[in-house]
C-alpha cells in the first residue's frame, strides 16, 4: 500500500520549472517521475497548471505540487499501488473539470507514473517488465524516429515545419539504428555549417540542428542529402518522418507558410504534401494539418492513407474518445502517445487499446521539454507500442532515453527489435 506521496519543484531540459512526485510504500519500495512540458500544444490536452503572474515568468509550479501534496497524497495514500486504474480513477473524480485544470495536468501524470514506478520496485523487476506483466503484452524494443532538425515552435518559428526526422526500419536492431542515425545526424551537422559558415551552428529545442534554410524544402532537400552522405541511400533503410504540427500555422483551414511566404487553403496544402511526399522519401507524417481542419484531415488521409503513416497529435492529444472519432471519420492512421496529454497512465493505456483495436498504430513521444525521466522508453517496450519519438540525437534528456532502450535490448536479446517496412502488415501485426 502507499505510504507517503512526496512532491518537489524540479527543472525540465528548457530550464522551466516542473513537478516530480515521489511515492513510498509500505514495503520500503519507492517509485519517482517528473512531468514533461509541450511547446506546441494542442487545445484540447490536459491542462499544464503553472502559477502565472510575474514570478519566474509564470511558469512556477508551486499550485501543482501543493495539489500533489495537500490534496492528491490524502486521498491515495493507503491504497494498492498496483491498481493503478483505481488510484487514476480517484484522481480523475478529485479533479472533476474537463481538462484536469483543478489538479493539474502535470501534478496527475508524475502521480500517476511514480505509482507505477513503485509497482515495479516492489516486484523488484524494471519497469518495462512490469508495464509487459500487468497489461499482458510481449515486450519489443520499438522503432525510433529521430529528429535531425528542429522547426516551428521549437525553432522560434525559423522553418514552419517543426520535426524533420528519420526512421531506419531497415535496421537490424536498436543499436544500429543509433549507429545509422549518429551517422545522419552528424552528416546533416556539417552540410549545415558550410551554410552558416562562421557564424555558428545552434540546435533548436530537442537537440536537432537549428534550421537555417529559405524554405521547408530546402530543408527536406537537405535531409536527402544528409542520408546520402552518411552512405545511405535515402529510401531504403533509412526514411524521412515529418512532424508538420500544422496547429501552430494553420487557422480555420487556412495555412499560412511564413518562410515560403506562402498562403494557402486546406485543399492547397494538402496537395504540397502530397508533392513532397511524391519528391522525398517521406513514410510519416504527423499532424498534417490542423487541429481544427478535421475535413482537411479526413481528405488528406483519404488521398495519402494508403501510403503514408499519418499520425494525430494535437489533433487527438492522446484522447481514446478522439481516437474513437477519428476512426469512425476516417481521419490520421496512427496516434501519437503523450502521456501528458492524457493526465494519466490508465487513460493513455485506453488510448492506446483504442487505436490499436482500429488498426492506427500507437506511437509513444516525449514532449520538446523534458528531463532525465526515461519512463517512456519503458512504456513502449512494455506496451510493444513498436513506435518511439523523444527528439533528436544530442542532449541528455533524449539520450537517456534512447540509451535505456539500448539497455533494455541487451536485456531483451537478439531480435527484440521491431525493424522492418513501417507500413507493412508484417511489421505492423
Ligand atoms: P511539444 O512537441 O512537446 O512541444 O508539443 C512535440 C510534438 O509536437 O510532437
Ligand atoms: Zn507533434
Amino acid at each position: 500500500a502507499i505510504k507517503e506521496v512526496a512532491s518537489r519543484r524540479v527543472w525540465d531540459s528548457r530550464g522551466n520549472p516542473t513537478v516530480e512526485v515521489d511515492v513510498h510504500l509500505e514495503s520500503g519500495a519507492m517509485g519517482r517521475s517528473i512531468a514533461p512540458a509541450g511547446a506546441s500544444r494542442g487545445a484540447r490536452e490536459a491542462f499544464d497548471l503553472r502559477d502565472g503572474g510575474d514570478f519566474l515568468a509564470g511558469k512556477n509550479v508551486s499550485r501543482a505540487v501543493e495539489n500533489v501534496i495537500k490534496r492528491i497524497a490524502p486521498a491515495i495514500i493507503g491504497m494498492d499501488c498496483d491498481d493503478l486504474a483505481m488510484i487514476d480513477r480517484t484522481m480523475i473524480d478529485l479533479d472533476g473539470s474537463q481538462f484536469k485544470s483543478s489538479l493539474g495536468g502535470n501534478a496527475m501524470v508524475a502521480t500517476s507514473l511514480a505509482c507505477l514506478h513503485a509497482s515495479a520496485a516492489n516486484a523488484g523487476v524494471p519497469l518495462w517488465a512490469w508495464i509487459s506483466k500487468a497489461y499482458d503484452r510481449k515486450p519489443a524494443i520499438p522503432l525510433p524516429e529521430i529528429q535531425i532538425f528542429g522547426g516551428g515552435a521549437h525553432a522560434a518559428q525559423r522553418v514552419d515545419i517543426q520535426d524533420f526526422m528519420i526512421m531506419v526500419p531497415g535496421a537490424e536492431s536498436f543499436d544500429e539504428v543509433m549507429e545509422i542515425t549518429s551517422n545522419v545526424y552528424f552528416a546533416a551537422g556539417r552540410l549545415m555549417s558550410e551554410k552558416v559558415g562562421s557564424g555558428g551552428l545552434g540546435v533548436a529545442d530537442e537537440g536537432g540542428w537549428w534550421p537555417v534554410f529559405n524554405s521547408n524544402e530546402e530543408a527536406l532537400e537537405t535531409l536527402v542529402r544528409a542520408i546520402e552522405a552518411a552512405g545511405e541511400v535515402p529510401g531504403e533503410r533509412v526514411l524521412i518522418s515529418l512532424d508538420v504540427a500544422a496547429s501552430e500555422f494553420g487557422k480555420k483551414g487556412r495555412y499560412r507558410l511564413a518562410l515560403d511566404d506562402r498562403d494557402m487553403d486546406s485543399d492547397g496544402f494538402n496537395e504540397l504534401l502530397g508533392r513532397w511526399m511524391e519528391d522525398y522519401p517521406i513514410v510519416s507524417i504527423e499532424d498534417p494539418l490542423g487541429e481544427d481542419d478535421k475535413m482537411g484531415m479526413i481528405a488528406f488521409t483519404k488521398a495519402y492513407g494508403h501510403k503514408v503513416q499519418i499520425i494525430g497529435d494535437d489533433y487527438l492529444v492522446t484522447n481514446a474518445d478522439l481516437v474513437r472519432e477519428a476512426v469512425s471519420e476516417g481521419a490520421c492512421n496512427a496516434v501519437l502517445v503523450k502521456l501528458n496529454q492524457a493526465g494519466t497512465v490508465s487513460e493513455t493505456i485506453e488510448t492506446v487499446v483504442a487505436a490499436e483495436g482500429a488498426g492506427y498504430r500507437p506511437v509513444i513521444s516525449a514532449r520538446s521539454g523534458e528531463t532525465e525521466d526515461t519512463t517512456i522508453s519503458h512504456l513502449s517496450v512494455g506496451l510493444n507500442c513498436k513506435q518511439l519519438k523523444v527528439g533528436s540525437f544530442t542532449r541528455s534528456e533524449r539520450m537517456a532515453k534512447w540509451n535505456e532502450c539500448l539497455r533494455i535490448e541487451c536485456d531483451l536479446g537478439a531480435g527484440s527489435f521491431v525493424g522492418g517496412n513501417p507500413l507493412a502488415d508484417t511489421w505492423w501485426g
